[in-house]
């Protein structure tokens, strides 16, 4: 039980605190009181089930007590020292993301999140290389703060310009459910005439998700990161592996990239990593990048780099994902969730694309079969959206909607039962809201 009403809880909230990406007048906060496994419960008890992980980040599910736990003891025996120390946390954490980091990355910079994680990234590549580009893709989103918001492709860019210079924008394989995916060949020889058009000596890095998150669970065509991998080794060109959302179980596997069998020089992760508990990211980093350090000066630094209670979260919140077995957990639910996608796709005339890889997983809608024109456009909303929107709430299935994308991001634990639950009610407001509207 709360002691304040869930309106003075919204009313309050709303009076004293900013909201993130939105016009404050307008928006309308749900009081949340409780989280537990894949739901969550309103003050007013009405209950949600999660399809989203929140923000695609509570990865083991809500509130486990062995993380809880972890991180209740570390905040009674030592809640924070300076980074200048050593601690058993740290040294065990480190020790643990070595062995299940990709190829030979074996030593990581603890930050707050993930776009202090992509700040650091690109620090260090351009430390090492001695070079100042920076390219990065359109549809992506890197994180907020002044360097990694210029890096984001998408709209969210706009509102922050002019922004970091040296950010060269690529276009993705992708191209909108009209026009559809490149392949591998031909999404890479636009890339490396970039690349040579830019000059790919002053280019220091190249940001990627590997499968990319809000801009549309991007899955990308096989041969395209290995591709990627190859340009960056002919031309001196780090790749910086954006894993903040793709990492930690959300495809099943440790990280998007293992599905490529690609080693990065530069992963960053956040979200997943402590199943977003506490604020913790990380910049996990090759020898032939760190090695560079043990001659130069790191001029990068955190009050909170190997926070104690960042630290202890993630060691738990691995131990969870290791002794649940949740990686392979995924990958049977992705089956599960896929062959749900394919359900929607046959029956409904408004699901257009369907695409996941694990539990990463969404439904692009469209008005017309022929021209596959959205059902909602290019950064825009449509009434039919909206509606899906306001019907998935009143049915308690908690989930984003973007444009005219429909995610499908459950905790791992999910089971089938749940995702036929959840599926349940969206093929119910595809029927209501949005069907009638196609044409062609
Ligand atoms: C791929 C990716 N990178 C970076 C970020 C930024 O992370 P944070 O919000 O923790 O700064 C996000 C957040 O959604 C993300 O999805």
């Amino acid at each position: 039980m709360t002691e304040l009403s869930a309106e003075q809880i919204v009313e309050l909230s709303l009076k004293h605190t900013l909201y993130d990406w939105q016009q404050q007048g307008i928006t309308r906060p749900l009081a949340v009181a409780s989280a537990r496994g894949c739901e969550f419960f309103t003050v007013e008890g009405k209950r949600y089930l999660d399809f989203n992980s929140q923000l695609m980040g509570v990865n083991i599910g809500h509130a486990d007590p062995r993380v809880a736990e972890a991180i209740s003891e570390q905040a009674r025996t030592m809640p924070y020292i300076t980074p200048f120390a050593a601690t058993e946390v740290r040294a065990l954490l480190g020790q643990k993301l070595a062995t299940i980091l990709p190829g030979d990355i074996d030593k990581v910079f603890f930050t707050l999140g993930g776009a202090e994680a992509n700040e650091n990234a690109i620090r260090i590549a351009k430390a090492v290389t001695g070079r100042h580009k920076v390219l990065a893709r359109y549809r992506s989103y890197h994180g907020a703060t002044y360097a990694t918001i210029s890096l984001t492709g998408d709209p969210r860019r706009w509102g922050n310009e002019p922004g970091m210079p040296g950010v060269i924008h690529v276009l993705d394989p992708y191209h909108g459910t009209e026009r559809g995916t490149d392949d591998a060949a031909t999404a890479l020889a636009y890339l490396e005439e970039t690349i040579m058009l830019e000059g790919p000596q002053t280019i220091a890095a190249f940001i990627l998700e590997p499968v990319t998150g809000t801009n549309g669970i991007l899955v990308p065509p096989d041969g395209y990161l290995q591709g990627v991998r190859e340009l960056c080794d002919r031309h001196g060109i780090l790749m910086i592996a954006d894993e903040v959302m793709s990492g930690f179980g959300r495809t099943g596997e440790w990280f998007a990239v293992n599905h490529w069998g690609v080693v990065p020089d530069i992963v960053t992760m956040a979200k997943g990593l402590t199943s977003s508990y506490v604020p913790l990211g990380a910049v996990g980093l090759r020898p032939k990048v760190y090695s560079y350090f043990d001659e130069h000066v790191f001029w990068g630094g955190l009050t909170y780099n190997s926070h104690p209670l960042g630290l202890a979260a993630a060691l738990a919140t691995i131990r969870v994902y290791e002794e649940d077995g949740l990686l392979e957990h995924t990958r049977k639910m992705g089956e599960v969730m896929a062959r749900h996608h394919r359900e929607l796709l046959d029956k409904h005339a408004s699901v257009g694309l369907v695409r996941n890889l694990g539990l990463f997983g969404i439904l692009e809608l469209v008005r017309n079969r022929q021209t596959r024109e959205p059902m909602a456009p290019f950064n825009g909303a449509s009434d039919e959206m909206k509606a899906i929107g306001t019907f998935l709430d009143e049915k308690g299935l908690f989930t984003m909607i973007r444009w005219n994308g429909i995610m499908t991001n459950p905790p791992l634990p999910i089971t089938e039962e749940q995702l036929a639950e959840g599926f349940a009610i969206i093929d119910e407001a595809l029927t209501l809201h949005a069907d009638p509207a196609v044409t062609g």
